[in-house]
């Protein structure tokens, strides 16, 4: 199950750092490829020397070796990895993880990394137990971050708790779990569209809308770590694809989407369509910038093509084509309408009115509709597992369609 995984190995510094050896050595019995990074404490634990020869890999811990200058790209390092590991993770690794404080090599490569993280706690009962310790890691947990539980035990304090690092096979066991079961959506080609559209009035100025593309790049995240190969058709926003399964198509407007669509789907198992696009668009955009020179100035703006409906015409039997509907008022009875309009065969509805969700959000609150007309409504929660609900009704929508 791990042969030829790329595994970077977190070390922090703690007592459970002299477990890291044990745990190297099995992930290098299991055939992975083996990357240490270690934090500068994470040195005074476990020598380098001792986790470099079992790892049979040069030990990183600097952002650059200062004899030479050559620099350890953490972004580099990131694309390698197929998982990171960090073990032990302090209470201090945690806590900068959960904020995004980036002082060391292990913790730029954990915000650059594109694949799932593992992280493996280990620290006195009583920091485990505080309530900053409990917030971070449910922070983590909250970016899609698998926390491998500490085990109850003799501490390196004398004191008996919760808090001692879970043993390295139990580790491996958890990984390989993740790996022979989290890969549902094998084999599986599926097309997202995400973010606004911007529609030119003139060279400078644009129609556009609050879109941030959370939603639809949390999804693309989610299939691609289940297997998927996705085509991520994105109007322009702040944030980048992580997983390299995922092949980003960057478009500004409606009429760009639709071609990227059209060029794109036939060959896909199943497009869904979180994207934000204008349904108009100037008739005649200027082509030099619009001057200041009139009390009342009217844009005439014509509809653009749907481009779920036009994808909703031309979907094959073996293809799904799932919606997203944003409403202010009779949600459902929208929602319904558009699912039969646009040949959705689900559509997730996200409501303005409910507090803490939608546009710029990093959270979401989505009801499901399917074709059976079945109501499926989910609690607020983070994007990340608001993507994880869609793409287990998706996989059950796959195996309604065999
Ligand atoms: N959609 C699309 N192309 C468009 C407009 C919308 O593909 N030109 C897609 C969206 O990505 C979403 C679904 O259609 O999956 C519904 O979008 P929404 O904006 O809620 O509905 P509209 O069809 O635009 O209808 P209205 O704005 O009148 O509610």
């Amino acid at each position: 199950m791990l042969a030829d995984k790329n595994i970077i190995l977190g070390v922090t510094g703690g007592i459970a750092a002299y477990k890291a050896a044990n745990l190297t050595r099995l992930f290098i019995k299991k055939g992975a490829n083996v990357k240490i990074i270690m934090t500068p404490l994470a040195k005074e634990f476990i020598t380098p020397l001792t986790l470099a020869t079992l790892s049979k890999n040069p030990i990183l811990v600097d952002f650059f070796n200062p004899e030479n200058g050559d620099w350890n790209s953490h972004v580099d390092l990131g694309c390698w990895a197929d998982v990171m590991v960090i073990a032990p993770a302090t209470a201090n690794t945690m806590g900068k993880m959960a904020h995004g404080i980036a002082d060391n090599l292990l913790l730029t490569t954990y915000l650059s990394a594109r694949c799932p993280v593992f992280f493996a706690p280990a620290m006195d009962l009583d920091m485990f137990q505080h309530p900053a310790t409990i917030q971070n890691m449910e922070i983590l947990k909250s970016f899609g971050n698998y926390l491998i539980e500490p085990e109850v035990g003799e501490l390196a304090s004398g004191l008996v708790g919760k808090g001692r690092m879970a043993e390295p096979e139990t580790i491996v066991e958890a990984i390989e779990k993740y790996f022979s079961s989290n890969q549902d959506f094998n084999g599986k080609q599926i097309l997202i569209t995400t973010g606004p559209t911007q529609e030119m009035i003139d060279p400078v100025r644009f129609i556009g809308n609050y879109s941030s593309g959370k939603m639809g790049y949390a999804l693309a995240e989610e299939l691609a770590e289940r297997g998927a190969l996705i085509t991520l058709i994105s109007g322009l926003v702040a944030i980048r694809p992580k997983h390299k399964n995922i092949q980003l198509i960057p478009v500004k407007s409606a009429q760009q989407m639709l071609e990227a669509c059209q060029l794109n789907f036939e060959h896909q198992d199943a497009g869904i369509m979180v994207a934000a696009v204008a349904d108009y668009t100037p008739i005649a955009p200027s082509s030099q910038k619009i001057k200041k020179n009139r009390e009342v100035l009217s844009l005439e703006l014509k509809q653009t093509a749907d481009i779920s409906a036009t994808l909703g015409k031309q979907k094959k039997s073996n293809q799904l084509l799932i919606g997203f509907a944003l409403e202010t008022a009779n949600e459902i009875e929208n929602a319904k309408e558009k699912l039969e309009k646009k040949n959705f065969d689900f559509i997730v509805l996200n409501s303005l009115n409910d507090a803490g969700a939608g546009f710029q959000s990093d959270d979401n609150k989505i009801t499901i509709i399917t074709r059976k007309q079945e109501i499926k409504t989910f609690d607020l929660k983070s994007k990340k597992l608001v993507a994880k609900d869609i793409a287990d009704e998706l996989l059950l929508a796959f195996k309604n369609l065999k």
